[in-house]
């Protein structure tokens, strides 16, 4: 599962019902700048590492390789869900690949978006600088934990990097960073009582029949290569990235499904090419309760982009769609997708590999008539309204991908699935 837009599409409710039929849930990138907000019953619960399975009774839950984990976040996370009654024992699993993201790298974050002149609007969770860290081969990870000695020097030659880079950024107030070797060593046990070999548990648990849902966070327009860079996060949110973060093979993975809001939003900077005149931006973020799970943010609203939508389909290779929100779209008059973009080099219909053009252009326009109604009770496609259904399929039309589940509310149940 994974998100075909700049990231919070709904993904978690849609791992929440997909987890129903797994019986293995795993996270593959990404680290605590997810914010996976769930509904159930009354309650609502908002996860940021943990998958969101864990919401499911007697499922694996597991943190693959291409995550950045924070621990001392994480086992908050750990305490409060079994707290609110969700019991975890020997259901979660860490993998001993996995790089730890330690308290310098948030400060990192925050500091040079602080200073920087092309500020990315970042969730401030260290994510960058944890990636950097990785692919510079510096990183420390969960098996690095297990002789206790080495731990501790790989933490201080972290923390020692770390008040050197600060320094040079004018920051001398370390903070936690002072005492993140004792913070982190702190949980080491705990930690490594979680730890696992993900792939292997996973080829393990394919072998003897089971189901494996890979839950992807942020989502395509946020990936480091696919996305719009600078303006995106450091890993790979597209499906390709769901085999190597996993640690199984792509020749496993037989199904892709996107997730796709039925209108689009971004939260940070860059570019969003179909976003809304201010008063209707207001309406739809008001409508959609469109403001970061991780960070509070507003996030900015635009109308459905099927340029975008088109390039996800590609470029992960979506087999279905899972469209949500789509009562957020209930009271408008009319309803407007974007086909294409009008830059200063003419118009185009493929989604390109230049963000500073997209920064300039202008949306192509698509109207399509609204259907007035509550779609928040239909459980069924034919009972959709005529003009929901002609939206939708205007959607499988311009992706040429078809749509398996359309979300339309955030209860659990307020779903409907499309045979
Ligand atoms: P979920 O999983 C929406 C955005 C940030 C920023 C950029 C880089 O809930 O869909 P980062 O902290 O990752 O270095 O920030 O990516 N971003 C998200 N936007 N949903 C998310 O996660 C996001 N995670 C990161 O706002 O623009
Ligand atoms: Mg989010």
């Amino acid at each position: 599962m994974v998100g075909g837009q700049w990231g919070d599409e709904g993904k978690g409710k849609i791992v929440d019902v997909l987890a129903e039929e797994s019986d293995i849930i795993a996270r593959y990138q990404g680290g605590a700048n997810a914010g996976h907000t769930v509904h159930v019953g009354e309650e609502e619960f908002i996860l940021h590492q943990i998958p969101s399975g864990i919401l499911h009774p007697g499922k694996r839950c597991l943190m693959g390789n291409g995550v950045v984990l924070e621990p001392i976040q994480f086992f908050q996370e750990y305490d409060e869900a079994e707290a609110r009654g969700i019991s975890l024992e020997g259901r979660v699993g860490v993998s001993l690949r996995a790089h730890l993201l330690l308290p310098y790298h948030r400060l990192l974050d925050r500091a040079r978006e602080g200073k920087s002149a092309q500020k990315i609007g970042t969730t401030g969770r260290g994510i960058g600088p944890a990636y950097e860290d990785k692919a510079g081969r510096r990183g420390v990870r969960v098996v690095d934990l297990l002789d206790e000695e080495e731990a501790r020097n790989r933490l201080v030659e972290g923390r020692e990097r770390a008040r050197a880079k600060l320094a040079e950024l004018g920051i001398s107030d370390l903070g936690d960073v002072e005492e993140c070797v004792e913070t982190t060593l702190a949980v080491r046990e705990r930690l490594l009582g979680l730890a696992t070999d993900v792939g292997l548990e996973i080829y393990e648990g394919l072998k003897a029949g089971k189901e494996v849902l890979l839950e992807g966070a942020q989502g395509t327009a946020l990936d480091l290569d696919h996305g719009t860079y600078p303006f995106v996060t450091s890993s790979i949110t597209t499906a390709g990235g769901a085999a190597s973060g996993s640690g199984i093979g792509p020749s496993s993975l037989h199904r892709v499904l996107g997730v796709m809001k039925a209108y689009t939003t971004r939260v940070g900077n860059g570019p969003l090419p179909s976003a809304l005149p201010p008063e209707m931006d207001e309406k739809v973020r008001t409508l959609g309760a469109e403001f970061g799970a991780t960070t509070g943010r507003p996030r900015r609203c635009g109308w459905f982009d099927g340029v975008l939508a088109r390039y996800s389909a590609r470029v992960n290779g979506f087999t279905g769609l899972a469209v949500t929100k789509l009562d957020v779209l209930d009271t408008l008059p009319e309803i407007f997708i974007a086909t294409s973009y009008r830059t200063a080099e003419g118009e185009i219909s493929e989604f390109p590999a230049d963000t500073r053009s997209l920064e300039t252009s202008e949306a192509v326009l698509e109207r399509m008539p609204g259907w007035q109604a509550s779609t928040a009770e239909v459980r069924k496609l034919e009972d959709l309204p005529r003009n929901a259904r002609a939206y939708l399929d205007r959607i499988r039309e311009i992706t040429d991908t078809p749509i398996e589940m359309v979300g339309v509310g955030t209860r659990r149940n307020q779903i409907v699935h499309v045979a």
